[in-house]
């Protein structure tokens, strides 16, 4: 008896998942494999891939367009609830992982297979959020990982894929892991494991160095409707389309990338490089809409919840009870985030210099110095005194010792 009679595989055309492939059935009994490649905008041509899959022995290779629901459904709500998990990376490869765990459980349920399966190590959150992911949506779906198990290091995966006849053409192959989809690209690995090293230019692909950046700013106009990013200088643009545009104005301007050490769910600190130049700048600029649209005990309270939605994110409990509820603290938040951000884009930096709203909460006639101000200046006094009530009876007691 193998591990599971039909399995759906995550797959992407690198050799470990190809791998995967001839590795289930033989070593692990399992009589017949359906591949699912997803399109997250990454790209990469999903044809000769898919081709691929049906050459290392798959009955079935699937592709799935899912650009658009990730960025609908995964990316804008984490810029609703501006995602930075240790206020830093804005989850672009996290994000990615509970919607290819939905394809994989669909696929199954269209296929009638008994289990799903994906090529992660155990070392990484990914194989959390497949696994966590994919139980959520399915408790009687068996998960299978191969690489978690096999033990094999690079040279033995490719000689074992050779055995079972497949073809690895000899490309340069670079020293770095890499993950990447619309929203951005993880780099890892290779001189990065030294954090003291500086990343090789080579890394980026998004993003150019300031040393080549433009000498001239460049400004753009963001607009938002209830939180979600729907204009570019005033024009209205489908999700996928304003953040390919933005991507490439941010990334000519060197912005967008972090260079950090970051705690893994699995107790291991790892030096990443990310790339996400429309994923920052989206969150800052709806950040800013927010200070001129939310009251200040709104925002306070946000800002511990945001906290607490980009760890579950990173973590892989993007399908949790606790996720539902946050997003359904966050929704609310975002009836009247409604409005423009203007930003300036300048030798790596994006910087917010202007915002307005209609739905604004700012008003100039309480905030002006000048003689048109409406602020009632003698309610202060009261005010303070109440205010400051408590700290003055502590000082009293304080100094009676
Ligand atoms: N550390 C990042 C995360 O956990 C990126 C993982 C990237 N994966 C990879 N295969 N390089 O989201």
């Amino acid at each position: 008896m193998g591990r599971a009679e039909k399995v759906v595989l995550a797959y992407s055309g690198g050799v470990d998942t190809t791998v995967c492939i001839p590795y289930l059935m033989n070593d692990w009994g399992v009589k017949e494999v359906i591949t699912l490649a997803a399109d997250l905008g990454q790209g990469d041509e999903l044809e000769p891939i898919r081709l691929k899959a049906l050459t290392a022995g798959v009955k079935e290779s699937l592709v799935a367009d899912l650009t658009e629901e990730f960025i609908t459904d995964y990316a804008f709500p984490a810029i609703q609830a501006n995602a930075l998990y240790e206020n830093r990376y804005p989850l672009s490869t996290a994000l990615a992982r509970p919607l290819i765990a939905k394809a994989l459980v669909e696929a199954a349920d269209r296929y009638g297979a008994d289990a799903v399966a994906h090529g992660c190590t155990g070392k990484g959150n990914d194989q959390v959020r497949f696994d966590v992911a994919i139980a959520a949506l399915n408790p009687s779906l068996k998960v299978l990982a191969p690489a978690r198990e096999w033990g094999m290091g690079r040279e033995e995966t490719i000689a074992y894929g050779e055995k079972m006849g497949l073809a690895f053409p000899v490309k340069k192959s670079s020293p770095y892991s890499i993950d990447r989809n619309l929203l951005g690209r993880s780099i890892e690995a290779g001189p990065l494991e030294d954090p003291m090293n500086e990343p090789l230019e080579e890394v980026f692909l998004m993003t150019q160095a300031i040393e080549s950046t433009p000498d001239q700013p460049e400004y753009i106009e963001i607009g938002f409707t209830k939180g979600i990013p729907t204009h570019l200088n005033g024009a209205a643009l489908s999700p996928v389309e304003l953040i390919t545009q933005i991507n490439e104005i941010a990334g000519r301007h060197g912005v967008g990338r972090i260079d950090m050490v970051e705690n893994r769910l699995v107790g291991i600190k790892s030096r990443e490089i990310y790339e996400a130049p429309a994923l920052l700048v989206l969150i800052d600029a709806h950040r800013d809409l927010e200070s001129l649209t939310l009251t200040s005990d709104v925002t306070q309270y946000k800002r511990g919840i945001e906290e607490t939605y980009s760890r579950l994110v990173y973590n892989g409990l993007w399908y949790s009870p606790l996720k539902l509820a946050l997003d359904a603290f966050i929704q609310q938040t975002q009836e009247r985030v409604t409005g423009t951000v203007r930003m300036k884009l300048f030798k790596g930096n994006a910087r917010v210099v202007g915002r307005k709203s209609d739905l604004a909460l700012y008003s100039e006639s309480l905030a002006t110095y000048s003689s048109d101000d409406q602020f009632d200046h003698k309610a202060a006094e009261g005010f303070i005194y109440v205010w400051g009530l408590p700290t003055r009876v502590w000082s009293e007691k304080v100094r009676e010792g």
